[in-house]
């Protein structure tokens, strides 16, 4: 019993790894509480506060860059952020586009 119950955690634990990258993004409370607001929940993009993550064509070099520096409206979060945060951030920017974008 107690070995089904260590299998079903270890089974919850895959799942939520698999878990589509769109939630990942959604997931991060870094980005539900700095970028939500201008880039939306899924980072799907705002209509006059920010552009859509999803669709960006941006390198993940190019995407930390701007989260520290900022570009036109967006303040850039160098010294706000951690720098593992600013990685995290990236990558799940990087995944949600590859969702939105067939290629
Ligand atoms: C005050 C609103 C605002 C906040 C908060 C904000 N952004 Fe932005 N962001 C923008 C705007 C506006 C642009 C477009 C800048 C331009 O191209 O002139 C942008 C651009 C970007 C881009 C570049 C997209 C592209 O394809 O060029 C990325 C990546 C990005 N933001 C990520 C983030 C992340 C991650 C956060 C949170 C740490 C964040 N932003 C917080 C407004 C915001």
């Amino acid at each position: 019993m107690k070995n089904l119950t260590r299998l079903f955690g270890s089974m919850a634990v895959l799942v939520a790894m698999a878990a589509p990258a769109f939630g990942a993004l959604a997931s991060d409370p870094v980005y539900d509480k700095q970028c939500s607001k201008c880039h939306g929940k899924y980072g799907e993009g705002h209509p006059d506060r920010g552009p859509s993550l999803q669709t960006t064509t941006l390198s993940m070099e190019d995407i930390k860059n701007v989260i520290l520096n900022g570009k036109g409206k967006m303040p850039g979060y160098n010294g706000r952020l951690m720098s593992s945060q600013v990685d995290a951030l990236a990558g799940e920017i990087v995944d949600v586009s590859k969702n939105a974008q067939p290629h």
